[in-house]
């Protein structure tokens, strides 16, 4: 297993998740991947982070992204993981997260566990997360190259994101349970409503 304390197998690790991603991922996610890295990278230094080894994690917290149903399914074998049915029906939004970690963590060989816990909760959050956790699942929405389009309001969350973390944790999560219960009338990962109650007690009074 890797570790990413010195710098040479830094680089290495880098490397080679840029080369995976430019043979098994589109164009398009490879930007949005990039983004998410180079976003993760700039709140780890506001937040007193260890600036690459959040790099690291936005580079790799899509990895599972391009992984078709059958794929997911032999890694969810493979790596022993439990999917709820709900899960599956939405092809791989949910799914990548988790099947991402263990993907990861064999794959690349990164033995680091706040890394694996920040692939794993990217799309979902949880309460009480991580400050690495909480990086990435920001990151992945107010990314450069995420557009107004976006299920969040991009215009108050990137300032906020560099003003008050759990804030923004809050509020990207309130987004997401808003829009898949009004707009998509979909299925809900309880570790959405739970991150976004958990987040309103927190910063209620702020
Ligand atoms: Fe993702
Ligand atoms: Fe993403």
């Amino acid at each position: 297993m890797n570790t990413i304390n010195d710098m040479d197998n830094y680089s290495d690790l880098i490397i080679r998740a840029d080369e995976y991603m430019r043979k098994n991922l589109s164009a398009h996610r490879a930007l949005h991947i990039r983004g998410v890295a180079i976003e993760s990278r700039r709140m780890a230094l506001r937040y007193g982070y260890d600036p690459r080894r959040a790099y690291l994690a936005g580079y790799l917290h899509d990895c599972a992204k391009g992984f078709s149903r059958i794929e997911n399914e032999k890694y969810a074998v493979k790596y022993n993981i439990s999917i709820p049915e709900e899960e599956w029906s939405l092809g791989n939004a949910l799914i990548h997260s988790k099947v991402g970690a263990y993907f990861a963590k064999e794959y690349f060989g990164i033995d680091d566990k706040e890394i694996f816990d920040a692939i794993y909760y990217h799309t979902t959050g949880r309460p009480d997360m991580t400050l690495l956790e909480k990086i990435v699942f920001c990151a992945d929405f107010i990314e450069p190259m995420r557009d107004q389009d976006s299920a969040v309001p991009l215009d108050i969350l990137r300032p906020l994101a560099y003003e008050d973390l759990d804030k923004a944790v809050c509020e990207i999560s309130f987004c997401v349970y808003d829009y898949i219960t009004k707009v998509q009338k979909g299925y809900v990962c309880p570790d959405t409503k739970l991150t976004y109650d958990y987040y309103l007690r927190k910063t209620s009074g702020r």
